[in-house]
């Protein structure tokens, strides 16, 4: 992809709008020829494994949280997903035939390295998925596959969090057909992201529209919420941790039913709460916590989606699979925080404090 800004004011932007592109490569990428192809060796010692571990950092800790649905619903194999920089100190009784899977974007963070270091010593099978395929993750894994995104330069991650909950749902089928079972076969992850890349580029074709709301939800504000439900949560902290990172708002990420034992005290008049109904069956007890903060004064804009849609609501997703839907949900929350924090003059790119990749523990 071509590294100059064009007509662009920052990487971060242009990066948002390469994002159908980036579902089209790696769908070209995994599917030559109509057929989904991956290393048939990694596929047997995944399907043969007891138990996933994802180990991630930042926004590749959030890819791997909406991973794990996708791998425990179209694999049958139970998942799990740990902070890199906690997982290798702290590691938990591990099950007989565990498999590892490091997402990383740079392929160069410490914290996931010094996991890989600790799994080598103990001869664990391993993989990395990652954006930079010589990086050092990718050759000292035992297996590694392509992200396909481009290369990233703004610090926050926008279009390699999609590119890894993409190649996590390709991987997941993959595994799921070696071992015969009719949910991942039933799987149309090819018309899923495909639906996705077209989802996305609507919403960048409303960008006028969130450019509107982050004015009206953030002017004068210093502190948001961001609430949902299963995958909703795991959009709540991506979307919140952006938010941050580039606009310095203080905002929490949090599991919408549980904003009421405590966190919801700090909710006052005009607070901005984004509640995001992504989920059928936890949609109307979403609502209900959205509401609890509306009535305490709150701000609420609740992104949706099409079949789960309420007048209300701001911001509306086309229906996809719900495991796929929060490719393209992020979308709308990456544009409100770069209009958040462009609109307060920050460097939108490089972020004060922060690294695109951190190589100290
Ligand atoms: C740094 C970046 C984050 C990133 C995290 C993990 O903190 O600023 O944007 O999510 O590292 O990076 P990785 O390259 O391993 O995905």
């Amino acid at each position: 992809s071509d590294l100059s800004l064009g007509a662009y004011d920052s990487y971060m932007s242009k990066e948002i709008d390469e994002q159908p592109a980036v579902l089209r490569r790696i769908l070209k990428h995994y599917f030559p020829d109509q057929q989904l192809k991956i290393n048939n060796q990694l596929l047997q010692q995944i399907a043969a494994s007891d138990r996933i571990y994802i180990v991630a950092a930042g926004t590749s800790w959030h890819a791997g949280l909406v991973g794990k649905q996708l791998f425990e619903d179209l694999t049958d194999i139970p998942v799990e997903v740990q902070l890199a920089s906690e997982f290798g100190y702290h590691l938990p009784k591990l099950s007989a035939k565990p498999f590892f899977i490091f997402l990383s974007q740079s392929g160069e963070t410490a914290d996931s390295r010094q996991v890989l270091v600790e799994l080598k010593k103990l001869h664990k099978l391993t993989l990395t998925i990652t954006n930079v395929e010589n990086s050092t993750l990718a050759r000292e894994a035992d297996y590694s596959l392509a992200l396909k995104a481009g290369p990233e330069i703004a610090v926050a991650s926008t279009k390699a969090y999609i590119a890894q909950i993409a190649v996590e749902a390709i991987l997941a089928k993959a595994v799921g057909e070696n071992l015969h079972l009719t949910t991942a076969q039933s799987f149309d992850v090819q018309q899923q992201l495909s639906l996705a890349a077209s989802a996305i580029q609507t919403l960048i074709d409303k960008k006028d529209l969130i450019e509107q709301l982050a004015a009206t939800y953030f002017d004068n504000q210093e502190s948001a919420f961001f609430i949902g439900r299963g995958n909703g949560y795991y959009l709540a902290l991506e979307a919140s941790l952006k938010l941050k990172e580039v606009s310095y708002v203080h905002s929490e990420g949090f599991a919408a039913g549980e904003l009421k034992h405590g966190t919801i005290a700090l909710i006052e008049q005009d607070t901005p709460v984004i509640g995001f109904v992504v989920e059928e069956k936890t949609a109307e007890l979403t609502r209900g916590n959205i509401q609890e903060a509306a009535s305490r004064g709150a701000n609420t804009l609740i992104i949706s989606t099409e079949k789960l849609q309420q007048k209300q609501d701001q911001l509306v997703i086309a229906d996809l699979d719900e495991h796929i839907l929060p490719i393209a949900a992020i979308v709308p929350a990456q544009l409100l925080a770069y209009y958040v924090a462009k609109k307060r003059g920050n460097n939108v790119d490089q972020p004060r404090n922060l690294a695109k990749s951190v190589t100290v523990e």
